[in-house]
């Protein structure tokens, strides 16, 4: 039987020449392909405390809906700054190239609330790392990361682990 992995298609040199592209539109294409990886996202959270789900700007938001949805909870955007019309809070985060600025709208959650953050790939983690902090300074407290794919040698994981979060990931790929 396929794997989540297997419908994840590889693009060599995209964005930039030596870059192993990893796109999972095509498992969101395929209706099998994006069900398991819908179903084994939430597997860990299922019947957990989780008030609300987090997606990170853009591939998050495919997968946070579709989680938000099956746990009949609500959806949360984090999004890259300039885009949410509400008064919003700020975290810059860094790029392999330079830094940018993550938001949340500031009454997107309450104090207290349990959150699932969700985003399709973990490099450095660099992202979770901004929407973790966003999420905390609501005072809003997160429950879990999930993400389809882990790249270990960018060393993400660790960083979220290092912070004291639970992460669970569906794949890993070898190579930046
Ligand atoms: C990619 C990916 C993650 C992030 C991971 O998003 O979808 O969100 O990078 O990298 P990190 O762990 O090193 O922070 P990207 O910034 O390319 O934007 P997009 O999702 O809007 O395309
Ligand atoms: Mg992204």
């Amino acid at each position: 039987m396929k794997t989540v992995k297997d419908y994840i298609r590889t693009i060599p040199d995209f964005p930039h020449e030596g870059i192993m592209f990893r796109d999972v539109t095509t498992l969101f294409a395929d209706p099998r392909g994006f069900r398991m990886a819908i179903d084994q996202l939430l597997h860990p959270y299922a019947g957990q405390p989780i008030d609300r789900v987090v997606g990170l700007e853009a591939r998050g938001f495919i997968l946070g809906g579709a989680i938000a949805h099956q746990l009949s909870l609500g959806f949360v955007p984090i999004r890259k700054k300039g885009k949410l019309p509400g008064k919003t809070i700020e975290q810059d985060y860094q790029l392999e190239y330079g830094e940018a600025i993550m938001e949340v709208h500031d009454d997107a959650l309450q104090p207290g609330e349990r959150v699932l953050l969700v985003d399709d790939l973990l490099a450095t983690g660099g992202t979770a790392e901004a929407g973790i902090k966003l999420i905390e300074r609501i005072g809003a407290s997160v429950m879990g990361c999930a993400f389809i794919i882990d790249l270990p040698e960018l060393g993400g994981r660790k960083k979220l682990e290092d912070m004291g979060m639970n992460v669970h990931i569906l794949c890993e790929f070898e190579g930046a």
